[in-house]
């Protein structure tokens, strides 16, 4: 995706260049006439002098030949047989033949990203560039790729073209290859059997956006990372994976993989470090993952249960990422996350969660199970997550009657909390004092009892609006508590005044669609820090 934004953007700068150059010496034009050599080029030798450079290029002594973004429509002729880096890049080039290249034999970087090559590229015409390293054919229209390419290539970026077919030795026999072939038209009749036979260091895979339904057979066992996302992945074939122990990023997002289609031995991946699952058709978390696994993507399927089992192996797991599942706090096992010390961040947001679910893991830091049916939380819900420093419950249902005062007692290093979006009537007790970030917006908040904001001398941002606040709803002094509060917004509510007692280190205030009708010229005089006011 970056890597097309990229293109996009070197495209349009190599344009602009072009119009700019045209716009600011259009004269130039005249002097461009193509076709006959001309004599300047020419002085001293023959009709094709040796180490001449192309008019539109510029070529430097170490071999280096620059003739990006210049609108080449066709390859450049008289090209110095010392050439080892050619940059045709952004150009509208349509042809590439044998001719073209059998005089490059030095050539080990050849870019041609972004032009127009359509027919398939003349087979010879690489395999006589021994010392090709580096092939960027990204961006183009190729509908096949060359049957042969050099043993010497460590890496062929074929990305955004319309392959349908690769042959073996495209990139078979390349003892030390990198492949790039996303966003093409590849399906499994169009891979040979083989595809990286003798290819054994292939290091890095990218197949994202192709119509793949299986994954290729015969991987190489050196691969680090391989991307399949976004094809049409049903199932992974037993043993799929089984030679890749060196694995350790893996990619299988947007495909239709279903809980039939993998078992306990798919994954069997000892390196695997990141893997993608999510946006699948996965009814369960996936069995026998890897105790090396660091981040888990789950997200988007249909997950609706998490046996004890499932995860507890994954004694690395840093990261989880279970939202938009169909996950439902009685379906999780009290012992799900049992022993998983180093998970730190979970994610549960859009599940269908009715409670806050048991077990949750004791070292996290960051929960988000926000947009769920949450509708109580009792005084011991919480009790395990000591270490917790984000915690966010936003869009539940929960009501300031079922949200126990205690609940919140353990949460010492808590210092962001979202409750916005919830039925709260009143300002909960029992806030950890710890807190930097309150959100409480869209909620139906008419009281700030007694003592609710005590000792809070951490809480920068305070957020509360849209509820039904007066000015009496605040009790005595419950400004002066918040001695480090920067940002107060108390807008959409029903305030008649601005509140009084602000803490002096408040800087933005928001007091916008409230009842406000005057401000007395003494109502900031408390907050000499003040730097904005929105009142509208
Ligand atoms: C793989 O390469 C070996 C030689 O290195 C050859 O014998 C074998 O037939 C090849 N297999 C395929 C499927 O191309
Ligand atoms: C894994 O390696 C073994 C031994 O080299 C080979 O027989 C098997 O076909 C390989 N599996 C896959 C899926 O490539
Ligand atoms: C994998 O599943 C099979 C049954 O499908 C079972 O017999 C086997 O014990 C399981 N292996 C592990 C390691 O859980
Ligand atoms: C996803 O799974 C459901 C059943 O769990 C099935 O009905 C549906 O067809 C599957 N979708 C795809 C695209 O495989
Ligand atoms: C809670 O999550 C929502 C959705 O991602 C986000 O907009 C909100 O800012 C989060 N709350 C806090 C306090 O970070």
């Amino acid at each position: 995706m970056r890597r097309r934004w990229l293109l996009l953007c070197v495209a349009l700068l190599g344009w602009t260049l072009v119009l700019g150059q045209r716009g600011a010496e259009p004269e130039r034009r005249d002097a461009e006439v193509q076709e006959e050599p001309d004599g300047e080029v020419s002085t001293g030798s023959g009709s094709k002098p040796e180490g001449a450079c192309p008019e539109q290029c510029s070529c430097a002594a170490d071999g280096v030949v620059d003739c990006a973004g210049v609108d080449l429509t066709e390859f450049p002729q008289d090209l110095p047989e010392s050439t080892r880096q050619l940059s045709l890049q952004n150009n509208q080039i349509t042809e590439v033949t044998v001719e073209d290249l059998s005089g490059l034999l030095q050539l080990e970087t050849l870019n041609l990203q972004n032009n127009r090559l359509t027919t398939q590229l003349e087979d010879e015409g690489f395999e006589v560039l021994e010392q090709l390293g580096y092939l960027y054919l990204a961006n183009n229209k190729l509908t096949a790729a060359p049957k042969h390419l050099p043993p010497a290539l460590v890496s062929a970026d074929f990305a955004a073209n319309q392959l349908t077919k690769i042959f073996p030795y495209t990139f078979g026999q390349k003892p030390a290859l990198s492949v790039y072939l996303h966003n093409n038209k590849l399906t499994d009749a169009g891979l040979p059997e083989g595809m990286f036979n003798g290819s054994d260091n292939l290091e890095v895979l990218i197949m994202s956006s192709n119509f793949l339904r299986l994954v290729p057979r015969g991987l190489p066992s050196a691969l680090y990372r391989l991307h399949m996302k976004n094809n049409k992945l049903e199932k992974i074939p037993a043993g799929a994976f089984e030679n890749l122990s060196q694995l350790r990023e893996l990619y299988l997002q947007n495909n239709f993989l279903s809980s039939d289609g993998m078992d306990n031995t798919t994954f069997h991946l000892t390196s695997l470090e990141y893997l993608d699952l999510s946006n699948n058709n996965l009814t369960d978390v996936p069995s026998g993952l890897p105790r090396s696994l660091v981040i888990l993507h789950l997200e988007k399927n249909s997950i609706n249960r998490i046996p004890a089992d499932a995860l507890t192996p994954i004694r690395n797991l840093q990261y989880l990422l279970l939202h938009n599942n169909r996950l439902r706090a009685r379906t999780i096992d009290r012992d799900a996350f049992r022993g998983l010390k180093r998970l730190h961040t979970l994610h549960m947001y859009n599940n269908l969660l009715e409670r806050v679910p048991r077990g949750l893991p004791r070292r996290a830091k960051t929960l988000m199970i926000l947009h769920n049916m949450i509708s109580e939380i009792s005084r011991d819900d919480l009790i395990n997550l000591h270490t917790l420093t984000e915690l966010n419950l936003s869009y539940n249902r929960l009501t300031s009657a079922k949200l126990h005062r205690e609940a919140f007692r353990k949460l010492r290093l808590l210092e962001t909390m979202d409750l916005s979006g919830n039925k709260l009537q009143a300002l909960p007790m029992g806030l950890p004092k710890s807190l930097q970030v309150l959100k409480v917006k869209d909620n139906q908040i008419e009281a700030v009892p007694e003592g609710a904001l005590a000792g809070m001398a951490k809480l920068r941002e305070f957020y509360l609006s849209n509820n039904q606040l007066k000015i009496n709803s605040f009790y005595q002094g419950a400004w002066q508590e918040l001695s480090s509060l920067t940002t107060l917004d108390l807008s959409s509510n029903l305030l008649s005044h601005v509140p009084a007692d602000l803490p002096e280190s408040l800087e933005f205030i928001h007091l916008q669609h409230n009842r406000i009708s005057s401000i007395p010229p003494t109502a900031f005089l408390t907050t000499p820090n003040i730097k904005g006011i929105f009142l509208r």
